[in-house]
């Protein structure tokens, strides 16, 4: 039986104020909590921090947008007061306009939405960032890098899925994550490439090569009875 973990005594006022999308430039391995075990929520997460890990990868789901519903901002902030990574918050809803100042005031760090249901993504890029969090536009498998080409040099990362949206332990879509080269040439080398779906050790050294230095993994890590571990073998399949 796990130690219960304790929420940290700073304030979430101090832990805002340091945390940040690491610079571009090194590749991080950011474990996704959608394969975790949700009613352990905060202990999970303790253990991937343990693992030396910046950021951890909140799969936000409205049951509209995609076809299954998991956490929202009151998750977010409770679970705020127990960690010290940076919140990759990847918002599958239908109205991001409507919701991301919620989910900044949870402690939310990065913030990213659809391209897909966003209306005027210029103008939320920009909210995000008076908000005082990172912004990310993420494109599902079916659409074309021509979509974002104008506005992913505003963000800070972009999201290429590699599997359709809404449920973990997917195969990896080796078409969809080709994209990452044409989006990393569109964004240069200062703006984060992060993939999602089906990243394990054989798929890290693919999308790698492509240009991808955020890799999202949940089966990959939360399958695993030891989680540092799989982390530690996606590390070392970076190549
Ligand atoms: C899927 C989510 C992913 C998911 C990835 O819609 O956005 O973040 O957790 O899971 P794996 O790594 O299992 O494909
Ligand atoms: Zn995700």
């Amino acid at each position: 039986m796990k130690n219960k973990i304790v929420p940290d005594a700073s304030s979430t006022k101090n832990i805002m104020a340091k945390l940040r999308l690491p610079k571009a430039g090194t590749i991080e391995v950011v474990p996704s909590i959608l394969s975790s075990d949700f009613a352990r929520l905060a202990d999970e997460i303790a253990e991937i921090e343990s693992a030396g890990v910046n950021m951890v990868h909140l799969d936000v789901m409205d049951g509209n947008f995609v076809p299954n519903i998991t956490i929202g901002p009151p998750v977010i902030a409770k679970l705020r007061k127990y960690s010290n990574l940076v919140f990759d918050s990847h918002l599958m809803i239908s109205q991001p306009a409507k919701y991301i100042e919620r989910f900044a005031d949870a402690g939310a760090n990065h913030i990213t939405f659809h391209i897909e249901v966003a209306d005027h993504p210029e103008k939320l890029i920009d909210r995000l960032h008076k908000l005082g969090c990172t912004a990310g536009i993420c494109l599902n498998p079916e659409t074309p890098v021509e979509a974002i080409e104008k506005i992913a040099p505003l963000c800070d990362m972009v999201l290429v899925m590699t599997v359709h949206p809404g449920f973990g332990a997917q195969e990896f879509m080796p078409e969809a994550a080709k994209k990452i080269v044409r989006v990393r040439e569109i964004i240069g080398p200062d703006i984060r490439v992060e993939v999602d779906g089906g990243i394990d050790s054989q798929t890290t050294p693919i999308v790698v090569s492509y240009g991808a230095d955020t890799l999202v993994a949940g089966n990959a890590i939360f399958a695993k009875p030891d989680r540092i571990a799989a982390i530690n073998a996606i590390r070392a399949a970076i190549k």
